[in-house]
């Protein structure tokens, strides 16, 4: 149940009074303030619902007032009373951000009319708030959130894995998580105890990767200059995390399969053998079958590290999850958190969630982390996306209203932009052609533009561009 106070701030005891009274009739706390000093210690105080400012007060004037504490207290509804009815009076009020204006003199209807529409709204939006915080807990698995489908399936197959040593090989797009379901196989299953201890094929040439694998001998090569200790070992009784595994050459990948066979290494320089025993997870975005079919990766240790196959859905076939990424985001970035800020506006949501999201969830923390520089309220409403129209192109564009993972609604919302955006740049942001095309007007062609965050200008854009680069 939320608190239902109110807070009157007037000068006119009389009116103080006759609200008060009001108020008190139906049920609501009341408290009343003289002026703006009396105001401010009230609100500093208590939470309340609804503020009731008089336009003419000491101290300052309703408006300021208003601004400030819609501004300091921004889920805090204002309403303003004046004494004389002026259309430039309600523009401003409305202006400053009151969410409604009462003239004097005035109803007992009209004043309760106002007051239990706003508060109604309020307890919507409490509510909303609520079951946010709640989805939260009920879509978290290790550190990773979701509320998609194939996301919980892999959740469960992470449990499954906690108590043998399978390998496991991620697949996804940049971006979609693979380092983090790798730390939560580690971090739930039974080698927790020991190391996690990854490696980026990728970052070293050949002989490097094999030293840093392996480790080496003092001795073994100029510049050895001490032992040391490789990946592998190190990852002996824990997890090696072998990331971008499609950068390891053939001769590498022939070293490794003998490794996963025998469980055992031969250090650089040394004659020794170690035995080793980690589980060994690998990543890539890259699809290593056509590797293998190509020639770029061995069949044999593609069948090694291929046991237990995730694939990792990419961001754009799992919109609903952007709520709850940006809640969680939010709730772990440090700025955030000193300066308040706790949720991105609802339209600025819909923007996010009609992005493409080539970069998946790492790019929808960047784009989050500079609007949080960029904003200074509670709220976020600005995300500063790239246009629609030069979004790059998501590599399979053509099947991404075939994800049935979604919700029918959010399936069909995400087939129409796809439509909608792709009769646009067919016709170079044409709306009469378009909404012929589609057999609607154009007032209905606008609405879905401006629903779907789609602007007129980055398809014109698009002709200059390809016309400029064709002549
Ligand atoms: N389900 C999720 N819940 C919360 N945060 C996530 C989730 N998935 C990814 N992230 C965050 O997104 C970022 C990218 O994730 P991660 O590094 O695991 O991706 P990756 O697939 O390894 O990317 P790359 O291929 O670029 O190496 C990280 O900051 C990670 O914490
Ligand atoms: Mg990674």
């Amino acid at each position: 149940m939320i608190m239902q106070r109110i807070l009157v701030i007037d000068d006119d005891p009389l009116i103080r009074r006759q609200l008060e009274e009001l108020f008190t009739e139906r049920k609501y706390t009341v408290d009343t303030a003289n002026d703006a000093e009396e105001a401010r210690s009230l609100l500093e105080e208590s939470e309340y619902a609804l503020a009731v400012v008089d336009l003419k007060i000491p101290g300052t004037d309703g408006l300021s007032l208003t601004k400030e504490v819609r501004e300091r207290w921004p889920d805090l509804d204002v309403i303003i009373v004046t004494g004389y009815a002026s259309i430039k009076g309600a523009v401003d009020a409305i202006r400053y951000g009151a969410a409604d204006y009462i003239t004097k003199p005035f109803q007992r209807e009209e004043i309760l009319l106002a007051t239990e529409k706003i508060l109604e709204k309020r307890s919507l939006i409490d509510e909303i708030t609520y079951l946010r915080s709640q989805l939260s807990d009920r879509y978290s698995f290790a550190n990773m959130v979701s509320r998609n489908r194939a996301m919980h399936e892999i959740f469960g197959t992470i449990e499954s894995l906690a108590d043998n040593d399978v390998t496991v090989l991620l697949q996804g797009d940049s971006g979609t998580g693979k380092e983090l379901c790798a730390r939560a196989i580690h971090f739930q299953g039974r080698r927790k105890g020991g190391r996690f201890v990854a490696i980026n094929c990728a970052a070293f040439p050949d002989t490097l990767l094999e030293a840093e694998l392996f480790g080496y001998e003092r001795g073994a090569f100029t510049g050895a200059v001490h032992d040391r200790v490789g990946k592998i070992e190190l990852s002996s009784g824990g997890t090696l995390f072998l990331d971008e595994v499609e950068s390891i050459s053939l001769p590498m990948q022939l070293k490794l399969l003998r490794v996963l066979e025998q469980r055992e290494i031969e250090k650089l320089g040394g004659n020794r053998l170690v035995k080793v025993n980690m589980r060994v997870i690998a990543a890539t975005n890259r699809n290593l079958e056509e590797m293998v079919s190509r020639g770029e990766m061995r069949e044999d240790f593609f069948y090694r590290i291929n046991v237990v196959p995730i694939q990792i859905p990419p961001l754009r076939d799992r919109i609903e999850d952007i709520p709850l990424l940006v809640n969680e985001m939010l709730k772990n970035n440090p700025m955030a958190r000193e300066r308040n800020i706790t949720r991105v506006s609802n339209k600025a949501l819909q923007a996010l969630m009609s992005y493409s999201w080539g970069g998946n969830v790492r790019e929808l923390g960047n784009v989050l982390e500079r609007a949080i520089l960029r904003t200074s309220g509670p709220i976020i409403k600005e995300v500063g996306l790239p246009a629609a129209g030069t979004s790059p192109p998501s590599a399979s564009t053509s099947t991404r209203s075939r994800d049935y993972e979604l919700p029918l609604k959010e399936f069909i919302k995400k087939a129409e932009r796809e439509y909608v955006t792709a009769l646009l740049r067919r016709n170079r942001g044409g709306i009469s052609a378009t909404a012929q095309h589609a057999m609607i007007d154009a007032a209905t062609l606008h609405r879905k533009m401006k629903a779907h965050g789609l602007k007129r200008d980055d398809f014109r854009e698009a002709r200059r561009e390809s016309s400029r680069a064709q002549g």
